[in-house]
């Protein structure tokens, strides 16, 4: 009943707030991520949102959206309270396929309630959240986590992988920078090579994948199970597809800019199902313009849009450039 579900592709879309929204995480299964996972979300919002939208005869689901064509996918949840942990998670869980548990946001307003990245430091509470939460859901558990707090503690995740494991989850992604480095400097891609080399359960290692080659070269030099690609794929669903190309036969198709603004315009439409506010469905068409010529003038533009129909007469312009 706990199995993880079986994934078609080694490339995972990474949870990232504002930007793996449904509309674009479908996207980026239409181009064959192997797993998406939705944004974190707080237990606190989970349960103050679910007695909100059952008193109006609404599923949590118009809160965390998510639709039936990206499946698998798993839910990002964050907090520290074991039991609202688990009571959250146990609102969610009849709609998704992985409960994802939150171990490595940086965010100074979730590391103050100790819940994202700063519970490595707290590998009891981590024991008994792990134990409680695999036994109160059917789906299984997994876990995302930083390497540690700064670079003196940056093997703080082999501990707490290990007590995961032991706990029952099923598999765990590792952003292999510490805390204090947010998105600075570098993944230290020999820190997912230790977590393989310590547990059984498989491992996505994730950090710094721009291209189908890095991709490559991760699951070459650390050995890791799946990768799990973020920035490179905003704007970029593309690179799942060519991910799975290169890996399978050493190359990759370019491409070309109409099925670029094709893939934007297929956004759009799914965005208008989705309660997605205009102003990230701006941030995504913005993330589309990246390495289009006469990208920064297009940038200009559509910083000035208020709606959908605007941005769509001005992707088009990219054609005439
Ligand atoms: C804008 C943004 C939002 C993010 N939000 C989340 C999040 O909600 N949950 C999470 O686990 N990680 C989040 N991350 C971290 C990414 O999932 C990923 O671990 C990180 O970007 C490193 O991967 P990359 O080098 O492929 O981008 C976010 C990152 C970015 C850039």
């Amino acid at each position: 009943m706990k199995k993880l579900p079986v994934f078609k592709s080694k490339a995972f879309f990474a949870p990232m707030a504002g930007v793996s929204d449904p509309a674009f995480r479908l996207l980026c299964k239409e181009q064959g991520a192997g797993l998406v996972v939705t944004e974190l979300t707080s237990v606190h919002a989970i349960i103050a949102k679910e007695k909100q939208l059952r008193e109006q005869k609404k599923k949590i689901t118009d809160f965390v959206e998510y639709s039936d064509k990206e499946r698998p996918v798993s839910v990002q949840l964050f907090g520290n309270d074991i039991d609202l942990v688990v009571k959250a998670a146990k609102i969610v869980e009849p709609y998704f396929d992985i409960i994802d548990f939150n171990m490595g946001c940086p965010a100074p307003h979730i590391t103050n309630q100790m819940a994202g990245a700063a519970l490595l430091q707290e590998p009891g509470h981590v024991k008994e959240l792990f134990t409680r939460l695999v036994k109160a859901v059917k789906k299984p558990v997994t876990l995302k986590v930083r390497a540690g707090i700064s670079d003196s503690d940056k093997r703080l995740f082999l501990p707490i992988a290990k007590i995961a494991e032991e706990a029952g989850v099923k598999m765990v992604t590792l952003h292999a920078r510490t805390l204090k480095q947010g998105y600075s400097g570098k993944a230290d891609w020999s820190l997912i090579k230790e977590l393989k080399e310590n547990v059984k359960m498989p491992v996505v290692g994730n950090g710094d994948i721009w291209s189908p080659e890095d991709a490559k070269r991760m699951i070459d030099e650390t050995g890791c199970d799946y990768v799990m690609i973020g920035r490179g794929a905003m704007g970029n669903p593309f690179i799942f597809r060519q991910v799975n190309e290169y890996l399978e036969t050493g190359k990759y198709d370019e491409i070309a800019l109409l099925e670029k603004l094709q893939a934007f315009f297929n956004y759009l439409e799914y965005a208008k199902e989705y309660n997605i506010p205009f102003h990230a469905i701006r941030t995504q068409a913005m993330q589309f313009t990246k390495g289009l010529k006469g990208g920064s003038e297009l940038r200009l533009k559509i910083g000035k849009t208020k709606s959908s129909e605007e941005l769509k007469r001005i992707m088009l312009e990219a054609k005439k450039i």
